[in-house]
């Protein structure tokens, strides 16, 4: 039976400290620094990106490799999906080809589910739409956990384009499970009331409009990017870097301790000023890119039973 990783959500504290204590045990390999056993000799993984990928796709081939596997890349553009062959008639097919794994990213929400039903191999949600990101949720509580050993009574803020983020989402979902507290924060139109009941854990999630406010007793500050694909018209706000960017002046009222995340890619000077993003002391930017490498290291083994 194939394993899929679909979502965080459900998961439970035991299944997620697992995946990141394995994680963790790839982090030299996912630098470079070690070779890793090769426990996915002879697999074949295909990277199915019918959105834009930097980072998530770049870091599932990198794992592969690391783990002696072998990766097909598929992207949206330059496939039969512009020939009008539907998301799961292609899906079908790259598994007909006898791939171990298909990884997928689409702007489908719950596609990766939809192909997990109807294909053999394992399926992995590499982004589906507003809906999840594991691997992302995954590697950002890897990132606060090499950081600070733990999750018990943390004070996180994830803010800007809750809405429309599936990164927000699937880390929502992993932090108040692990016991962390969340609060949400954004503008009206972007950080919908109902996102307050998302949680298993509600009581560990707060929401606010006002950024300013929630700054003073953080550990943890992660920014989002303002995903104007998913936005129905309109561009940003005007005013949004005043309100909700983490300007220079903002950062400057964090606690000396906290640090700064932000999922990639970065939109410099609207969600985050230019030095903050660059703040070696506080920013976990780049670290959170080679944590994704090892968590999907991790990802890959599970799924594929090893
Ligand atoms: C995110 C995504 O695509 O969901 N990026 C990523 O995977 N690191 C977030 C984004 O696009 O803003």
């Amino acid at each position: 039976m194939a394993r899929h990783l679909l979502q965080l959500e459900g998961v439970d504290a035991e299944g997620l400290t697992a995946l990141l204590d394995r994680a963790r045990s790839h982090l030299p390999a996912a630098r470079g620094e070690a070779t890793p056993a090769r426990s996915m000799d002879g697999r074949l993984v295909a990277q199915l990106f019918f959105e834009d990928s930097t980072r998530t796709r770049l870091s599932f081939e990198a794992a592969t490799a690391r783990l002696g596997g072998r990766s097909m890349a598929l992207q949206g553009a330059g496939s039969s999906a512009s020939k009008g062959e539907t998301f799961l008639d292609t899906a079908l097919n790259v598994d007909a080809l006898g791939v171990d794994a298909m990884v997928v990213r689409t702007s489908i929400s719950g596609g990766a589910a939809l192909l997990a039903r109807n294909v053999r191999c394992a399926v992995i949600n590499a982004g589906d739409g507003r809906r999840e990101h594991p691997t992302q949720g995954l590697l950002d509580c890897l990132t606060i956990r090499e950081v600070f050993g733990r999750f018990d009574g943390l004070r996180v803020a994830i803010v800007g384009d809750i809405a429309n983020s599936r990164v927000a989402r699937s880390a929502l979902h992993a932090l108040t499970t692990l016991g962390a507290h969340v609060t949400l924060v954004g503008p009206p139109t972007l950080l919908p009331a109902s996102m307050a009941g998302v949680a298993h854990h509600r009581d560990r999630v707060a929401l606010s409009h006002d950024l300013d406010a929630t700054l003073g007793g953080l550990d943890v500050i992660m920014m989002l990017r303002v995903q104007l694909e998913r936005a129905a018209g309109g561009g940003v706000a005007s005013d949004y870097r005043e309100l909700f960017g983490l300007t220079h002046a903002r950062a400057a009222r964090l606690p000396g301790h906290c640090i700064v995340m932000h999922p990639g890619p970065v939109n410099r000077g609207v969600e985050v000023d230019d030095d903050v993003a660059d703040d070696v002391r506080r920013s976990q930017i780049l670290r959170q890119v080679t944590h994704g490498v090892a968590v999907r290291m991790a990802v890959l083994e599970h799924c594929l039973g090893r």
